[in-house]
């Protein structure tokens, strides 16, 4: 009898170290495990910190969108009452109107409301039409990767200090209180489909998956299928549409103007200019700058060989001073994908550029009126050699593509003010993604064909 007590006792002992033991080994696993990823998210930094992207890794940092203007000409105190989110923009929303049949309102915020538009203007002039300002429930957002991948504070002050006309939210960063949060985002993706499967989802809460990079180079297949609500990308059919650059009018009647007295062809000596650091890019935009070089003079500058190194700012100099057009090429060509080469690069500089990377549609979405050259507009390099060698030798022709500077500015697009008041929208549709990846990469999203090479024309 007390033999088989003994044994009894042994076996629990034998039984709770066990326990002890593979519960060490989870603890110590997912410590490791945690300083892995805060690595890895500290990696993604630097990248959404600067809106840069690796798809193309530019030598100098890139100053952060929209820290300069182009020059006003038009004063945009002759437009009354800007919108609040331009920089002298006075004018606040009131709450949104209610469609007296429907009782829904009328702002269109989502892409299932409104098709072809990113909806950004719509969005940061949203106020529900119940809120109740400060007696509004606070909405609050985790930012599951950590604070250091975004330029916030955690708390209020993001949308305080934003004036946002919405600011009933608070940003936390504490992940073990995940599952009391109402909205999730996720900076980059999931990184491991085995860890995310342990995160338990309310099922009152929206989660976010924020992406900036190249729809060519970067997957969601290991996202889970069901658990995205809402995506946060360039793309203009996001639910919150984050872009590399945005234009907006002061008067969307006045979209060109004289400049007096500017002639933007004055001293530029040389024609066109290109700046790369990737240098194999599937969509061959080397390739495309070569041929044209062959009709018209190009200078290549980057780190590749045979190009002439050159740091980043002082490139802008000599664009800014001596190049008349600029390959405002992008690392693949897919829709919507537009970023600071063509934005920064291009038009806050006076130099003409030529783009590849989005659709003609997609700049046309994004960009002033008549303030770019778009490669698919001519057949092969050749005609686009004419066309420039024409531009070159015609300066009024030259400057008619600069007519749009002073009629609006590059807006902040304030995403955290446009977050938040779509927390507080209760007519916001319930929606998540099947299948994230089918989304973000439909056949056709990006075209690398190279249907601009052309045999060369016969003597
Ligand atoms: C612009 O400047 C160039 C000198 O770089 C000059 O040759 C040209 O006549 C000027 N054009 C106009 C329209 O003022
Ligand atoms: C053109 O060159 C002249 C003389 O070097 C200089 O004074 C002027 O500011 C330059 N203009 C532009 C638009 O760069
Ligand atoms: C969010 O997604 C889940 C599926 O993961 C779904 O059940 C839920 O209804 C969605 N919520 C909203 C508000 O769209």
């Amino acid at each position: 009898m007390n033999q088989r007590i003994h044994h009894l006792l042994k076996k629990l002992l034998i039984f709770i170290l066990f326990i002890i033991v593979i519960y060490s080994i989870f603890t110590v696993y997912y410590s490791i495990k945690d300083r892995f990823y805060s690595r890895k998210s500290y990696k993604y930094e630097k990248k959404i910190k600067t809106k840069t992207n690796n798809d193309e890794q530019i030598v100098e940092t890139v100053p952060a969108i929209l820290s300069k203007y182009p020059d006003r000409i038009i004063k945009p105190n002759t437009f009354k009452n800007l919108p609040w989110y331009f920089k002298d923009g006075l004018q606040e929303p009131n709450k949104a109107e209610v469609d007296p049949t429907t009782g829904v309102r009328i702002s269109r915020l989502w892409p299932e409301e409104k098709k072809g538009g990113d909806r950004i203007e719509e969005q940061l002039m949203f106020i529900p039409p119940n809120y109740q300002y400060e007696n509004a429930p606070m909405k609050k957002i985790l930012l599951y990767n950590g604070i250091s991948d975004w330029m916030v504070d955690i708390g209020q002050s993001e949308f305080l200090s934003n004036d946002c006309p919405v600011n009933r939210c608070t940003i936390l960063t504490k992940t073990k209180l995940i599952y009391s949060m109402d909205a999730v985002l996720f900076l980059g993706g999931f990184y491991d489909p085995l860890y995310e499967k342990l995160l338990k989802k309310n099922s009152k809460q929206i989660w976010i998956l924020v992406f900036l990079q190249s729809a060519y180079y970067w997957r969601f297949d290991d996202v889970r299928n069901d658990m995205i609500n809402w995506t946060a990308t360039y793309r203009h059919d996001s639910d919150i549409v984050i872009p590399y650059g945005r234009w907006a009018y002061f008067d969307p009647s006045v979209t060109q103007v004289e400049q007096l007295n500017m002639n933007y062809s004055l001293n530029k000596t040389k024609q066109v200019a290109m700046i790369v650091s990737n240098c194999n890019t599937d969509n061959k935009r080397l390739l495309y700058a070569k041929e044209l070089s062959k009709y018209i003079s190009v200078d290549v500058y980057g780190p590749c060989e045979g190009y002439t190194k050159c740091r980043y700012d002082n490139f802008l100099q000599i664009l800014d001073q001596d190049y008349k057009f600029y390959l405002a090429f992008e690392s693949s060509n897919c829709i919507d994908y537009v970023t600071e080469k063509f934005f920064i690069g291009g038009l806050q500089h006076n130099v003409l550029p030529v783009v590849m990377g989005g659709r003609r549609e997609d700049y046309e979405r994004m960009a002033p009126r008549r303030s770019y050259l778009h490669v698919d507009d001519y057949e092969s390099p050749i005609q686009l050699a004419e066309y420039l060698k024409q531009l070159d030798a015609n300066d009024d022709l030259y400057n008619e593509y600069f007519r749009w500077k002073g009629t609006g500015e590059f807006i902040d697009t304030k995403f955290f003010c446009r977050l938040c008041a779509l927390l507080h929208d209760d007519d916001a549709p319930i929606k998540h993604y099947r299948d994230l990846d089918r989304w973000w990469r439909p056949p056709n999203v990006c075209d690398h064909s190279t249907k601009w090479l052309k045999p060369p024309p016969v003597e």
